[in-house]
């Protein structure tokens, strides 16, 4: 343990896990064993906790949403921005103190801040408490690390610099019934010059079509209405399998799997976005109203030295082509503000694209210098107060679209897929509409699950309320 390697794994090797996992089961059973798992960062770390929960499940633990009240306490951490890790940092503080009360707690970490080595140097040496460290590549191996552990008392580290394969049919625990994420690939070639992302997930592996379409099929089966197709960059899916296939395909074949409803996909990369896959988001009719596409920046010259490949009039006018195709469709996007040099011109170039594509919905970061990427030794990064005002006027301009976007609703009849109670309000249930909005609605809890057509009555920045159309009270 403890060593780098890079290795091949057979799709036999989820059996083995299952096995270990069975073997565990008596002892964690018998034993009661309560687990809390936090998520940090990304839609792809949300789902890679599915399946650790899955597997925690399946070995006989039980979830307790109390850190107070844990056997094993697992963060899935990410490092995409640095915030993120300064969460963790603070967090293992308190662990600390949680485990002298209680010393057969287990403490695990896993996820993108892992495959860092300065990260792993600290932890080993300042952060002694922590039980079993892991990396992005070898998530399945849990149960064998558990195992180890348990078996050794003694630290288990095992991170891995990358790995080919891909391990099909582990367990996974959804937190919808009715709603899933699929991963169609990993990792990123991009090499986006602020972007960590490359370094802790590797190079683009896609999954074949085939077992894509299989566990869409199977959660169908299991009453799955809606599918997230995610990837770093779902755009270039499908480009170094043996058989190369389009993503734009790869939606085909998925929209004709009946009993499914509703596809998204993120995320995309705008220099990827074909018209042939805009041809096919219009022809088929499961596919949502929506598409997530960062521009990151509107500066043709931070662009380039952002490594996007695109300038400011190409993403321009790929917006135009979408909305051609898909007059009503709700843009999203990401973008960073403060890259290293940018101008004040150049940040005007950002609000004028948010002007010009009145996006539904943004999510607004400060550059956030990361070791190792290119634009960490970049010069003139941008003092602090410089961000913070850029990135106030920006937030207020997002919503001010954002905000326009959801008047326009007021009136109209939609879809909504109903997922939960309000948080808020036990009377209301929550769901989202076909553009990935959240609507809230008087309705029982029967409704949970079912698309149901909704009156829109009302709009705030974030959310609008509706009420259910007539027939589907009846
Ligand atoms: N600083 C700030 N934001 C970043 N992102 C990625 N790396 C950084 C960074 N170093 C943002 C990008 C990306 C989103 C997932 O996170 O906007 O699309
Ligand atoms: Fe990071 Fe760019 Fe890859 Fe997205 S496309 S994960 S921003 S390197």
């Amino acid at each position: 343990m403890g060593k780098r390697q890079t290795i091949e794994i057979s799709t036999a090797e989820a059996k083995r896990q299952m096995d270990i996992i069975s073997q565990l089961s008596h002892h964690i059973k018998d034993k009661g064993l309560k687990y809390f798992t936090q998520t940090f960062g990304c839609q792809m770390n949300a789902h890679d906790s599915e399946k650790i929960q899955g597997m925690l499940t399946q070995m006989g633990y039980t979830e307790t949403d109390k850190e107070a009240e844990a056997d094993l306490i697992l963060y899935n951490t990410c490092c995409v921005r640095e915030n993120a890790e300064n969460k963790i940092f603070g967090k293992l503080g308190y662990l600390k103190k949680l485990k002298r009360l209680k010393p057969d707690l287990m403490i695990a970490l896993c996820g993108c801040m892992m495959q860092q080595d300065i990260i792993l140097e600290n932890l080993k040496k300042n952060y002694r408490h922590v039980d079993i460290i892991f990396g992005t590549y070898n998530i399945y191996k849990l149960p064998e690390l558990l195992q180890t552990r348990f078996e050794t008392g003694k630290k288990v580290i095992d991170i891995w610099d990358s790995h080919q394969d891909i391990v099909e049919d582990l367990p996974s625990e959804r937190k919808f019934l009715f709603k899933a994420c699929v991963n169609i690939m990993y990792g990123c070639n991009n090499f986006c010059t602020y972007c960590i992302v490359p370094y802790v997930r590797g190079r683009e592996r896609s999954r074949e079509p085939q077992d894509i379409l299989k566990e869409i099929r199977t959660l169908v089966e299991d009453g799955v209405k809606e599918i997230m197709l995610l990837g770093q960059n779902v755009n270039s899916y499908g480009k170094t399998l043996d058989t190369p296939m389009s993503f734009a395909d790869l939606i085909r074949e998925v929209n004709k799997i009946e009993g499914l409803e509703r596809i998204r996909f993120m995320t995309s990369h705008p220099k990827d976005l074909s018209d042939d896959l805009i041809a096919a988001m219009a022809e088929c009719d499961k596919v949502c109203n929506s598409l997530h596409l960062p521009f990151q920046a509107g500066s043709t010259n931070v662009l380039t030295r952002m490594n996007r490949r695109y300038t400011k009039e190409q993403y321009l006018e790929l917006v135009r082509k979408v909305k051609a195709a898909m007059p009503d469709i709700a843009l999203t996007t990401d973008i960073i503000v403060a890259f290293p040099g940018e101008t004040d011109e150049d940040f005007e170039e950002t609000m004028d694209v948010v002007r010009q594509v009145r996006f539904s919905g943004a999510f607004t970061f400060v550059y956030s210098k990361r070791t190792g990427t290119p634009a960490a030794t970049m010069e003139d990064q941008i003092p602090e107060e410089v961000s913070k005002e850029r990135f106030n006027r920006l937030l207020d301009l997002v919503n001010s679209t954002q905000a326009e976007h959801m008047q326009s609703f007021i009136g109209k009849v939609t879809d909504v897929l109903l997922e939960e109670v309000n948080k808020q309000d036990a009377t209301l249930l929550s769901g989202r509409t076909s553009e990935g909005i959240l609507v809230h609605v008087k309705a029982d809890q029967s409704f949970i699950g079912e698309i149901v057509n909704i009156k829109i009555i009302s709009a705030k920045t974030h959310y609008l309320m509706g009420e259910l159309v007539s027939d589907e009270c009846e």
